[in-house]
């Protein structure tokens, strides 16, 4: 008994002097720690909390496993390491970890049920992390809602498929599992777990398009905002990736005679081998930017996370209809330019075989007529068929952010809009502010080199290894309230521009797409609704991939 009370007074001490702070879900106690936001309210910080059992050894290229139940109480004071990914630490293969931000937990007989939003990391299914110094919840959280961010499995440990021995989509995988870890869980932190919103951006936003279709993530989330990617492009899915898995296991010196064997011997390579091998999987210069593809799973008797054609099962309104957000930066990856601007060998590859380099570095088939056919037309809407010089800059960071990102986004908001009856947001985020993830070559890292991929994200997560913390003195701060209420509005109200009390901030109204008039906002200095963005460059993919069916 004293002892008991001993403990609870120095307990007690603990939590007034270091702000910890625990909560009761149904899978136990969970010890957190406090922050503070940029506007001064205390965050309670959850980090670092296990959501799937480590998926090593026997685990590895496996699904994930529920964790295992704990006693006593979970310490989420630190977070948990990235997944295997080169130049950056620290890493682990036993990565499987989710943080829970919130400002105000339930007290008894009170539960404040905000809405969650659930963020999905963007970096090519190859790397990036939900770790709070890279995804800092200090802008989002002055918004009352609830912020959820993960690790995923990436590279050839989340996406490796070759087929009945490893059927792929494993980091899809992981995904669901944190998605019905917040549907089981959430409510002990004061969230409404009926009012989820995905939100993703790039690799993020490629998972929220196959979430909507999968059977596996349907009735988990209720909302979406789906920046700066999408699955449902002008690029094929493949049923397997056997022949990149081969050559992941020549990069780190297993045999590749046939799927067994591959699998067989990476499952012994080292996790951190793996993650390394990334510059050695690229095929011209840095491209494909796209390399470990989710994959339209074949019948093995596992559980499908996709099993047919996303555009198709759409088309056939087969697909979770709820309200979207989905738009663009406005450079996007021009920038991906310079690299093959300022490498003579590749530039000299590209002008002597477009129809070889195009495809990869613009992700459409390769090796047929039609690819042929495609990058004829591709070089002659964006080059008029005059050679690629330093005078095509322009045109080529254009054909970049066309074909990765712009046209397969465009895609996403036309199909989702004659599909769904529930709203569809689109955007341009057009704001260049001092700070970017891509600044002119030679300028020092003073001038950003338009708007890049990514750059809207900078306003939303205070980003430590790259930018300052944005405090009510930073001309930036205008943005981060703009850009971070009108999501924190649509994931409490369906709506960004209303949310009720919150009426009529903003200067206008953001009217929902229509494929007639395909209005859209332009996020910039002021919010501008504006119409058609970039029609004549995606009528180019438009009509070379029609949407047949
Ligand atoms: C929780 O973990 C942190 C970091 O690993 C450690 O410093 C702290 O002492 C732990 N707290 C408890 C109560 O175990
Ligand atoms: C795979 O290759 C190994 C080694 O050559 C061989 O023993 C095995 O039978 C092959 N498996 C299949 C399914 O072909
Ligand atoms: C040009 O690109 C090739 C292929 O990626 C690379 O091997 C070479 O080192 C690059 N050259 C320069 C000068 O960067
Ligand atoms: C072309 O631009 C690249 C990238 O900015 C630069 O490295 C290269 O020197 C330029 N080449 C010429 C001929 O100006
Ligand atoms: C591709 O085009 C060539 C030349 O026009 C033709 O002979 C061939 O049959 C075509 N291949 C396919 C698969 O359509
Ligand atoms: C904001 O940060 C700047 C530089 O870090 C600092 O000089 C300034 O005092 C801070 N302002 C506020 C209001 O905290």
């Amino acid at each position: 008994m004293w002892l008991r009370l001993m403990l609870v007074l120095v307990l007690l001490n603990y939590v007034r002097t270091s702000q910890n702070v625990q909560v009761s879900t149904p899978i136990g106690e969970i010890l957190g720690t406090t922050l503070t936001t940029r506007l001064g309210k205390t965050i309670y910080a959850f980090r670092g909390i296990r959501y799937a059992k480590p998926p090593v050894n026997e685990l590895r290229f496996k699904p994930p496993q529920p964790a295992e139940p704990w006693s006593g109480t979970y310490n989420a004071t630190s977070d948990g390491p990235m997944c295997p990914q080169p130049g950056i630490t620290p890493i682990s293969e036993d990565c499987l970890f989710l943080n829970v931000y919130t400002t105000k937990l339930p007290t008894k007989g009170n539960n404040p049920k905000r809405p969650i939003i659930i963020s999905l990391h963007p970096g090519g299914f190859y790397s990036s992390t939900g770790r709070s110094n890279w995804v800092g919840p200090h802008y989002f959280m002055d918004q009352d809602i609830i912020l959820v961010t993960l690790n995923y499995r990436i590279a050839s440990l989340g996406f490796i498929s070759v087929g009945k021995e490893a059927p792929g989509n494993n980091g899809l995988r992981d995904q669901v599992m944190v998605m019905k870890w917040v549907r089981n869980n959430i409510a002990s932190f004061g969230g409404d777990p009926n009012s989820v919103t995905l939100y993703g951006y790039s690799a993020g936003a490629w998972s929220i398009t196959l979430h909507m279709v999968s059977p596996m993530s349907r009735g988990l989330f209720h909302k979406a905002i789906i920046s700066s990617g999408s699955a449902l492009g002008h690029w094929p899915l493949p049923t397997n990736q056997l022949d990149l898995a081969k050559k992941q296991a020549r990069i780190v010196g297993c045999p590749d005679t046939n799927a067994t064997v591959v699998i067989d011997c990476l499952s012994k390579t080292s996790a951190e081998e793996l993650g390394n091998s990334l510059s050695q999987l690229a095929e011209f210069g840095f491209d494909p930017i796209l390399i470990w593809s989710p994959v339209i799973e074949e019948d093995f008797g596992q559980e499908q996370f996709l099993a047919d054609d996303p555009v198709k099962l759409i088309k056939s309104g087969n697909f979770e209809q709820i309200p979207i957000i989905a738009g663009i930066t406005k450079d996007e990856f021009a920038q991906r330019v310079f690299p093959v601007l300022s490498n003579a060998t590749l530039l000299e590859k590209l002008n002597n075989d477009f129809e070889a380099y195009a495809p990869i570095m613009f992700i459409y088939e390769r090796g047929t007529n039609k690819s042929k056919e495609v990058s004829r037309s591709v070089r002659q809407f964006y080059f008029g068929n005059n050679p690629i010089t330093n005078a095509s800059l322009q045109n080529l960071g254009n054909a970049y952010s066309d074909s990765i990102v712009g046209f397969p986004v465009n895609r996403v908001v036309d199909l989702i809009c004659e599909h769904s009856n529930k709203p569809v947001y689109y955007y341009e985020f057009t704001y260049q502010g001092r700070y970017s993830f891509f600044y002119l070559p030679n300028s020092d890292g003073t001038i950003p080199y338009g708007v890049a991929h990514h750059d809207d994200l900078i306003y939303l997560f205070y980003i430590s290894p790259m930018f300052p913390f944005f405090n009510a003195s930073f001309p930036e701060s205008k943005m981060v309230q703009t850009l971070s209420s009108l999501w924190a509005n649509f994931a409490t109200a369906s709506n960004p521009t209303d949310c009720g009390l919150k009426k009529n901030i903003y200067e206008i109204e953001w009217t929902p797409y229509d494929t007639t008039t395909k209005k859209y906002l332009e996020i910039g200095e002021k919010l501008t609704l504006k119409e058609k963005l970039f029609e004549d460059r995606y009528s180019l993919w438009r009509n070379l991939y029609p949407l047949s069916f």
